[in-house]
Formats: structure tokens, sequence, C-alpha cells
């Protein structure tokens, strides 16, 4: 595995596989890997030639006062289970070689980021189509691969794809848990014992709105507050932020439970700030 830290460096690299007539995959990351991003590189791998995998703690998709500084790292860590899991290079740019002193251009979906975690993180989605639209000009992949467990972002990225021509394929592959259900983050580290003891009720809740309706509620409210009560009762450490069905592609707040929605769902946790979602599918079945 080659390790690369320049810009233009990984740009060639990336020009050589395309011009080889190489299909080649792109896995964006901000490190402190976990068994959810290995699956990411392992898909990857399974289905391009070439695997590139950028480990960049990007700048501008955090707030002011969020865990910029506190975000965890561990390069060393990370390079080998890169390597174990087969990637053929990893790019790893300073915030200086990645933005350029004076950089003044952003790329935004307004309309798709007004919700769930757009409100409480006005500056987030900015700086992740920022980010992700120059790595992929940079490695102009055949597919770029992330998780479904950041589904706003997702949706936020293959609308941005389709809107700017970006001749790429992106692929969102499904949340990786841990086994009592907590879905799989970096930041997970930051639970404390008994915060981490009640952190798996968070996906049971959203499991539990899915049944729901699965087995024929259609009343937005009534599953919305069983659910809340779920997280009343087992998440006592817990803080909502947000807990809301939306549109699977355009984000949009919705209480039509006849279609199929998403289910989302935010919380403050101790130093942590949680998210999660589910399918929530009016006709299993079918
Ligand atoms: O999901 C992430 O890890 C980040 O938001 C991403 C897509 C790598 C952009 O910095």
């Amino acid at each position: 595995m080659d390790l690369l830290t320049d810009s233009k460096a990984f740009q060639r690299t990336c020009r050589q596989w395309r011009a080889d007539g190489l299909r080649t995959a792109l896995v964006p990351t901000m490190g402190f890997f976990h068994d959810g991003h290995v699956s990411l590189m392992r898909w990857a791998r399974a289905n391009a030639e070439r695997v590139a995998v950028s480990l960049f703690v990007n700048p501008t998709q955090f707030g002011p006062e969020e865990d910029l500084a506190a975000y965890p790292r561990d390069p060393e860590r990370d390079a080998a289970r890169a390597r174990e899991a087969g990637v053929d290079v990893l790019f790893t740019p300073t915030p200086g070689t990645l933005y350029a002193p004076g950089h003044a251009t952003w790329v935004q979906v307004p309309e798709l980021a007004e919700h769930l975690c757009g409100k409480t993180r006005p500056v987030h989605f900015r700086g992740v189509a920022t980010v992700v639209t120059k790595l992929l000009l940079l490695a102009t992949p055949t597919v770029a691969v992330f998780g479904e467990k950041d589904w706003q972002q997702l949706a936020i990225i293959r609308r941005m794809v389709r809107d700017l021509d970006i001749p790429v394929q992106i692929v969102g592959r499904p949340i990786f848990r841990e086994p009592d259900g907590l879905a799989m983050s970096s930041r997970n580290v930051y639970l404390a014992p008994d915060e981490r003891a009640q952190a798996p009720n968070l996906h049971q809740g959203l499991r539990l709105a899915a049944d729901m309706v699965a087995q024929g509620e259609r009343d937005a409210d009534k599953v919305l507050a069983a659910v809340r009560d779920h997280y009343a009762r087992t998440l006592p450490l817990g803080r909502l932020d947000y807990l809301a069905f939306v549109t699977p592609d355009t984000i949009q707040p919705t209480t039509d439970l006849a279609v199929r929605t998403r289910l989302a769902v935010a919380m403050y946790l101790g130093k942590a700030r949680l998210i999660d979602n589910v399918d929530v599918n009016p006709n299993p079945a079918a």
C-alpha cells in the first residue's frame, strides 16, 4: 500500500489508473477506522481493480463549538487496517494541502441540508459536499463508497453528483452494528461505560417504530410518541436532538407512512452525539 500526503501525487496515481483502463474505487473517511470502515474498503476491494482510501479530518465540516480538536485519531493503526483490507493507496493530506490559503469556493445542496443534522450543524453539509467534491475531482474514481449511517450525507452526495454531472457511481453500504445493535462510529469512544450501556436503545427505538409501521400503524405521531417513550425509559442519560420521518431521497419531513420513509434520530449522550436511521417499509413482504 502506498501512503500519499500530496494532492498532486494522489491525482497523478489515480489518473494513471484510469489511463490504464482500471475500475477504481474511492472510500472517503475521517479515519479512526472501525469494522464499518473496513467493510467499505473490503467492498471496494471486491468491486474494483484499484482502491484508494482518503483519511482526512475535514475542518470545514465542524462548527466552532464541535469536536474537531478532540476527534479521535490513530494514523498508524488506520494504515495497518487499510493495508490488511487490501487498499492500494491511503491518501492522508493535511488541511493546508487540501485547502489553499484563501479557499473561497463551496458546494452546497441547501434543500437537502435544511432538516435533521443540518439544523443543529449549520455548516456541516457545506463542508462535506465541498471536500467530497474535491476528493472526487482528485481521484476521478469509477465508484465512491459511503456508509448509510450518515443517510442525509449520502442523499446530499448523490444529489450533488447528479446535479453537477460528476461521472462517478455512488454506492451506499448498510450500517455496520455492534452485536448489541449500536451503529459503529468513531465517536463511540466518547461514551462512558454507563452511556455505552444505554446507547443500543437508540437503535431499538427505531426498530420499534419500523415494526409498528410494518404491522399496519400509519399514525406518525403515535409511532414517534412510542419511540420517545422508549427513549425516556431506556436512555435517561440521553438528550434527543431530533427524531423524524423523512422522505428517503429528498430528506423532507413526512407523516405519510403508507409509503417507504426513513426514520432518523440524533441524540446527545455524554460527550457524544449519536445518529442512526432505519428503513420504514409499510409493506415489508412486497
Ligand atoms: O462520513 C465521513 O467520514 C465524512 O463526512 C466524509 C464523507 C469523509 C467527508 O469528510
